[in-house]
């Protein structure tokens, strides 16, 4: 059985600083392992260019797998080849073989057939368990399914399921929360919830390119020159497809993006000129809480200020405990957004963490995983 899991884990001196993905695959590996089947799993790590880079290679994952399966994972030094073949028919029913870093080939991103021949002749089925990377048309995603009947596995059919019952048939009212830095990455995001949300939150940086868009003085904070135009545009879709789009109405502003900056709240219309907008202020925390007080379905993407800073965190962490309060379906994706939640040690009290960061706003954006769609059962 090949199976394409997303092990694409942040390492830091050889140490997983975070297992997520690791553990969100064990359903899928544990029920093929207790079948009796040859498990193959193939992953790739950080983006080596198709070259080998020593710090990438998938040992310390196959270590920590190990210890989450209880049992022995083997490891080969490459993902096709010989020594692999003889690994695979050497592998008992039951065990458990990692293949070595993707992305050391080239031909992996490339999506090359005769590298996803190779790639399927090591197994008779191939299960897409690799919902972070579904949005991605490589061979160990794609090319592959040209080969091997295809079929998605158990977090692959966990994420289309949450976020696709989330966009197509959401239980009301249905809001959704957009933060991070730019409005440009998540244009098609904003303008497929637009559509589908009741109520779409927006925060952090990108609620400064807004802000602008109505005229507003924003001081030294970030926004996108180029994008206020297409700010404005969401604005009136919003208003014309009579949704609420709710702005910051007040904010903290602060002189650095440094802990011990001097900052004060004030109200959006009142920034002074030398400072810069860091979170969102106890104002909008209400009226963002007001908004997610009766959702029965809420999706989030990005945080609402710099996070990583302790004096600038409070917005994000406000909006995270109103949404664990929700009586509905809650959902958060985005690596930003998902690491603020783990902050604020409130990520058992949502109802689906997505593994996906790109795959999962793609997947918001309402485009075509080609991960997904060439899949049989897709
Ligand atoms: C991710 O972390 O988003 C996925 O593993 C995909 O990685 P990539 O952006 O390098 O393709």
């Amino acid at each position: 059985m090949l199976v394409r899991v997303d092990f694409n884990v942040p390492i830091s001196d050889g140490q997983i600083t975070d297992d997520t993905r690791i553990q969100a695959a064990l359903p899928t590996i544990r029920y093929l392992v207790d079948g009796g089947a040859k498990v193959i799993l193939m992953s790739h790590l950080g983006r080596p260019d198709g070259k080998v880079e020593e710090g990438l290679r998938l040992a310390p994952i196959a270590t920590r797998l190990g210890e989450l399966l209880g049992k022995p994972v083997t490891t080969v030094p490459d993902c096709v080849g010989p020594e692999v073949q003889q690994a695979v028919e050497n592998l008992p029913e039951g065990g458990v073989l990692l293949l070595e870093n993707l992305r050391f080939h080239p031909q992996e991103e490339d999506n090359d057939p005769e590298f996803a021949r190779q790639l399927a002749a090591l197994g008779d089925l191939y299960v897409n368990d690799a919902f972070g990377t579904a949005h991605r048309a490589h061979a160990s995603t794609e090319g592959v399914t040209h080969f091997l009947p295809a079929v998605a596995g158990k977090l692959m059919e966990r994420e289309l399921a949450m976020l696709g019952r989330a966009l197509l048939r959401p239980e009301r009212p249905f809001v959704a929360i957009v933060g991070g830095k730019k409005v440009s990455d998540k244009i098609g995001v904003l303008n497929n919830l637009i559509q589908r949300a009741d109520r779409l939150l927006v925060g952090g940086a990108m609620a400064n390119t807004f802000l602008r868009a109505h005229g507003l003085e924003i001081g030294r904070s970030y926004f996108e020159a180029d994008a206020v135009d297409t700010a404005a545009q969401l604005v009136k879709g919003a208003r014309q497809a009579g949704k609420e789009l709710l702005l910051p109405r007040d904010c903290v502003v602060a002189t650095e993006f440094q802990a011990g900056a001097r900052h004060e709240v004030v109200a959006v219309n009142a920034i002074p000129a030398e400072m810069m907008i860091v979170d969102i202020g106890p104002e909008t925390v209400r009226a963002f809480s007001e908004a997610l007080a009766d959702a029965r379905t809420v999706v989030w993407n990005g945080p609402m200020g710099v996070f990583e800073l302790e004096p600038f965190a409070a917005g994000t962490r406000r909006v995270a405990e109103a949404l664990s309060r929700v009586n509905g379906t809650t959902i958060v994706g985005g690596g930003d957004s998902v690491a603020a939640l783990e902050q604020a040690g409130l990520a058992e009290r949502v109802t689906h963490v997505s593994t996906g960061g790109g795959a999962s706003l793609e997947f918001l954006e309402g485009k075509e995983l080609p991960g997904v769609a060439a899949l049989d059962d897709a």
